[in-house]
């Protein structure tokens, strides 16, 4: 039998018994989770009687998780849209307040490991990186036709990258000579700039860096944060996971402001209250795997839930 959360096909759902912990599912509860994915959280929030929408941007997903969950007692809807037009997806499906929100941001395995999709700098596939094949800009677009400034930009941004400039000036000498079409010839240009050492592959913040740039990631999560915000009923839970600091940074930060009972400055005589907040902190600090779940699923151990409660 397949441990807890895993599904040999698709995805190893992560922090799986803790997201139900802290969202508290139940019956009666209208959950959406933003990353359907391969439906390993949505199914959970079901099984625990919670009716569920289901958002992901990639059509596979969709298709997986729908064909898993089935219809649920009617509990259950899949709709392929990014978790930034949360607002106008439940406007459609006439819903108001939610009880409850997740994201578990990020790709699935199914993604990383589908050479097509061109996600991983281990298998040979077409630079495209889209988690919506019908988004307009492929990782092959920026590779190819960015300017050396703006691929330094995004290879220090997204990805903390330091060696951004030199390998950005790799990248625009080579593709004088001749496309970048492959993740191998990206990897490959990356790694003749900063070669190998220690576990972590030298393109590894290279292409979580031009990954965040194609999905535009990081714009697609503040919106998305400040619409679960405003839609979560009273006492309604929000959970997010992330998979590294730029992100991390970003909930963390969203959860603070607007959890703070008081704010103060230095120009003011003393603290006020936070006219801005809406939540309470679940938990100050975030949730991680546990040391099983971190020996099983080495992608767990980079994950952070972090839980906020509506007021
Ligand atoms: C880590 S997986 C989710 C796995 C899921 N929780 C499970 O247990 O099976 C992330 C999923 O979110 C989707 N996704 C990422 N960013 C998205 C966005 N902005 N809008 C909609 N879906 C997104 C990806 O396509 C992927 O299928």
């Amino acid at each position: 039998m397949m441990p807890e959360g895993v599904d040999e096909n698709f995805h190893e759902t992560v922090l799986l018994k803790e997201a139900v912990e802290y969202i508290l599912p139940a019956p009666g509860k209208l959950i959406v989770d933003g990353t359907l994915g391969g439906g390993g959280h949505s199914k959970a929030f079901l099984d625990a009687g919670a009716t569920v929408i289901g958002l992901d941007q990639d059509p596979d997903a969709l298709g997986y998780a729908t064909k898993r969950i089935g219809v649920a007692e009617g509990r259950f809807r899949a709709v392929y849209a990014n978790f930034s037009e949360l607002d106008p997806v439940l406007d459609r499906l006439d819903i108001g307040p939610i009880g409850g929100g997740f994201l578990d941001l990020g790709v699935s395995s199914w993604q990383i490991d589908t050479p097509l999709r061109g996600f991983s700098f281990m298998r040979e596939g077409p630079l495209d990186m889209r988690m919506n094949s019908r988004g307009a800009t492929t990782a092959a677009d920026l590779v190819n036709n960015a300017s050396e400034g703006q691929l330094e930009n995004i290879f220090r941004n997204f990805g903390e990258e330091p060696a951004a400039r030199r390998i950005a000036a790799r990248i625009v000498g080579e593709r004088e000579n001749k496309r970048f079409e492959t993740t191998l010839d990206l990897a490959r240009a990356v790694e003749s700039v900063v070669p190998r050492h220690g576990k972590t592959h030298p393109a590894t913040r290279v292409f979580q860096a031009l990954r965040i740039a194609v999905n535009r990631e990081l714009e697609a999560l503040n919106e998305a944060l400040e619409q679960f915000a405003l839609r979560l009923a009273p006492g309604a839970r929000f959970g997010v996971i992330t998979f590294h600091s730029l992100e991390d940074r970003i909930v963390k930060n969203f959860f603070k402001t607007r959890s703070a009972e008081w704010i103060d400055r230095p120009e003011w005589p003393a603290a006020r209250p936070n006219p801005a907040r809406i939540f309470k902190l679940v938990k100050s600090k975030p949730v991680v795997a546990s040391d099983e779940e971190q020996q099983r699923n080495p992608r767990s151990r980079s994950a952070k839930l972090r839980v906020v409660e509506k007021l």
